[in-house]
């Protein structure tokens, strides 16, 4: 993992397009103001199929969120970006590291690392049932 992904405080994005990019608005706070955890786990869960449609060629269904650690808040107006990799390949499974990181107050070098997941998606078929991860290109 890069340094910009182990740190959390004034770090650099990673060197790669984000997976996901979007502007924290006001509609997504909670009653206090600050960014809902649940909007931001809808982002996580969002990136990782991405990831996980990209290397199964097809559908896929989440099954699992075995890791999920708000490490930082996130704020209206926050610039966030989701960083998805797969760093585990099954029969018919396949896990995507997720990290979120908040650029604030418009300023790419105000940058902090807030959330870090794993989740795990299953390939499935058109009726839904598993199928098998083709191999990789
Ligand atoms: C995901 C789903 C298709 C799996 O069906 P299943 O009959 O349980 O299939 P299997 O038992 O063969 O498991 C399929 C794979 O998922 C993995 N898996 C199942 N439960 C898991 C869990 N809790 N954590 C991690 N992996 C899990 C299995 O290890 C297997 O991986 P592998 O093929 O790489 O070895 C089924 O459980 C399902 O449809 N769940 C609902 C998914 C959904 O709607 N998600 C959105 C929720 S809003």
């Amino acid at each position: 993992m890069e340094n910009s992904e182990r740190e959390t405080d004034n770090v650099r994005l990673p060197d790669r397009h984000p997976t996901l990019r979007l502007l924290a608005m006001p509609a997504d706070a909670n009653a206090s103001g600050d960014i809902f955890g649940g909007w931001i786990m809808s982002q996580v869960d969002i990136a990782g199929a991405i990831e996980a449609m990209r290397r199964t060629k097809g559908r896929v269904v989440t099954v699992a969120v075995t890791e999920f650690t708000f490490k930082k808040p996130v704020f209206v107006g926050d610039l966030v970006s989701c960083y998805g990799e797969v760093v585990k390949t099954g029969r018919t499974s396949i896990t995507v590291d997720v990290a979120v990181f908040a650029e604030r107050d418009r300023h790419p070098s105000n940058c902090v690392k807030v959330t870090e997941a794993k989740v795990v998606y299953v390939a499935v078929d058109e009726d839904r049932n598993p199928r098998p991860v083709p191999p990789p290109e």
